[in-house]
């Protein structure tokens, strides 16, 4: 098994466990970490006995404050441009493509690139001491990774505009009642709630759920026709094995076995 230096992995009964782990740096994204993270999701990929991964910060005060600013203060236009893109395609969209479902537990201060990094999550949930907001503009820069363009998809463009430019945190109550993340629950029981999400969605075919998140992010694909796209893939389903087991079991009343 592959280790890394700034990522705790642990697998167990199916699921990955991915803490983020700069401690000293409340978990921010460097380069190094950014790259051990592509590596990581290449890897979980093709691993078959993984079925969902769970992202999280090591301990109890972030799950990541933002894109390490020491390393790129002093960078100009183009290294700016090239951080951001090499960011998106490596790391972020990655996540969000991956055709295993990834949940964010926010167990803290998710800014910056940390609440961009869960945005590219397909399901966010947080504890009650998480605080997520884009401070960017008050560095003089934008969200680079992503941000922009999945916090306004996700909580309405007026809301993400308000966010972005007052850099103003949102608590936890408040991501939950904007749709920013779908459960709130005690910072003990962040991991556990996580566990019962997990397991709760294991229970379904993972061939569906690959297509599922296909399609749900090709609405926001460029380029790409969403329902075509469902269609498409709605008839695949047909062809898997999957298909036989949870419609057969149906008629049996008995549940499948996925
Ligand atoms: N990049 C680099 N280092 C960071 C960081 C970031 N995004 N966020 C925190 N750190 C470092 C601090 O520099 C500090 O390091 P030091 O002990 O070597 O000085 C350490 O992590 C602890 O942070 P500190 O600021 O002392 O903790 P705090 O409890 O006083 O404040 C925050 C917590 C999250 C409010 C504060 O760290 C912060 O505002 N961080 C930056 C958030 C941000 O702008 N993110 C977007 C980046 S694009």
């Amino acid at each position: 098994m592959t280790t890394f230096e700034h990522l705790l992995v642990e697998k167990q009964d199916r699921i990955a466990w991915v803490s983020i782990h700069r401690p000293k740096k409340l978990n921010a994204l460097n380069a190094a970490l950014l790259e051990e993270l592509h590596q990581l999701f290449l890897s979980l990929k093709e691993e078959s006995d993984i079925r969902i991964i769970v992202l999280t910060g090591s301990g109890e005060k972030a799950f990541v404050a933002g894109a390490d600013i020491a390393e790129f203060a002093q960078f100009d236009a183009q290294q700016g441009k090239m951080l951001s893109r090499k960011g998106q395609k490596t790391v972020f969209d990655l996540i969000a493509q991956s055709s295993k479902p990834v949940i964010a537990a926010i167990n803290g201060f998710a800014l910056g690139g940390g609440l961009e990094l869960a945005l590219s999550c397909h399901i966010r949930i947080a504890s009650t001491n998480a605080r997520m907001g884009l401070p960017e503009t008050s560095l003089g820069v934008i969200p680079g990774y992503g941000g922009t363009q999945r916090l306004a998809q996700l909580i309405g463009r007026g809301r993400a505009t308000e966010m972005i430019l007052s850099c103003r945190m949102v608590t936890a109550e408040e991501a939950l009642n904007v749709g920013l993340v779908s459960q709130v629950v005690s910072q003990e029981e962040l991991l556990s709630s996580a566990a019962t999400l997990a397991e709760k969605i294991m229970c379904n075919s993972s061939n569906a759920m690959g297509h599922a998140l296909r399609a749900i992010d090709a609405a926001y694909q460029e380029g790409v026709a969403g329902f075509e796209q469902e269609i498409n893939a709605f008839g695949e389903c047909f062809g898997h094995p999957e298909f036989k087991e949870g419609t057969q079991a149906f008629l049996e009343k008995r549940k499948a076995n996925f």
